[in-house]
């Protein structure tokens, strides 16, 4: 390679260990914020160390040996062969850190995926590329936003609509898989009310990148209200208005054939659908929170799907301005 190539190879690698520093990252797995994302990270930290007396020892090791006993001309090294005791100290330490580390980290694999008694359920189901949640002892279907009260554990119970993707909100927890046709099972807990970021971490087809997964804990009252408005059906529009003529635009139109609005409209479950979008106004994200529920984004989205999220399962429909405009004025009403 030349120089110039090198550098582009420094330039890079350089760009790749900055990006570690900075603050702002909402991947970040360092920064637990309940009981779950806590235990893997008091896990990691004695092992990460560990490796890395490990390494100084091995590398120093190393770089002394190549200085001081290099090539000094001529000079043969005395030849040997084998030498047991040696050798089987340096198998049996190793198998004994090795060990040392498997006891905790088996204890905590399980721990951190069987759920507490009193835990409350809620069931993820992955689909290309977007989240559904489903709650279980209240009924309620949502996407996108997992909203959960802060200070409970959330029994996530999780299963795939399709491919293999992962579950993955590293302030929560680590990440998990969602398996067609199996059940796995991850411990979700946040201490403090928040809006937790996360990501599909299993590469599950052209949009993977754009499935990401968020969580809100509410504290326990606010959480209460929530499912209460869940709960109930879709606001109906006045009549007359922009949001009435959006929702026969909703009727009329093959939004029907996937997307389910309570009281409104039913899709089975069993056939392809898409979001349920009866409270659809009180997300603060869509599109399997590629986009900030805003009405510029709706526009961006509803006009052509696949251009924004490449392989999306919402086609282009060929919308008109106007039909966009009023099915967005009805969207905005579903609160
Ligand atoms: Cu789902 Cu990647």
């Amino acid at each position: 390679m030349s120089a110039k190539g090198w550098l582009r190879v420094l330039l890079a690698a350089l760009a790749l260990l900055t990006s570690a520093c900075i603050e702002n990252a909402p991947l970040d797995i360092f920064k637990p914020k309940g009981p779950f994302s806590q235990r893997a990270n008091d896990l990691f930290w004695p092992v990460f160390w560990v490796a890395v007396v490990i390494f100084v020892l091995v590398e120093g090791a190393i770089v002394f040996m190549t200085i001081v006993f290099r090539d000094r001309g001529g000079k043969e090294a005395k030849q040997i062969h084998g030498n047991p005791k040696l050798e089987i100290v340096w198998t049996v330490i190793p198998a004994l850190i090795l060990a040392g580390i498997a006891v905790p980290t088996f204890r905590a694999v399980f721990d951190l995926t069987e759920c507490g008694a009193g835990a409350m359920p809620v069931e993820v189901i992955g689909h290309q590329w977007w989240f559904e949640y489903r709650y279980p002892e209240h009924e309620i279907t949502t996407a996108n936003e997992l909203v959960i009260p802060a200070g409970r554990e959330v029994c996530a119970s999780m299963t795939s609509g399709d491919v293999l993707h992962n579950y993955w909100i590293p302030a929560l927890n680590g990440k998990r898989y969602l398996v067609p046709g199996q059940q796995t099972v991850l411990r979700l807990q946040a201490d403090e009310p928040g809006y937790f970021v996360g990501q599909c971490a299993e590469f599950c087809g052209l949009s993977h990148s754009l499935m990401r997964a968020r969580a809100i804990a509410l504290p326990e009252e606010e959480f209460n209200a929530w499912v209460e408005q869940q709960k109930t059906p879709a606001v109906e529009p006045v009549e007359g208005s922009p949001a009435a003529a959006g929702k026969e635009e909703f009727l009329g139109g093959q939004c029907v054939q996937c997307h389910n609005i309570e009281g409104v409209n039913e899709v089975g479950v069993d056939q392809f659908y898409g979001p349920d979008l009866t409270h659809f106004a009180g997300r603060t994200t869509f599109a399997g929170s590629k986009f900030e529920r805003t009405n510029a984004n709706l526009k961006l989205w509803l006009a052509n799907p696949p251009i924004e999220k490449p392989g999306s399962y919402m086609p282009n429909l060929g919308l008109t301005e106007e039909q966009i405009d009023r099915l967005i004025a009805y969207l905005e009403t579903l609160q």
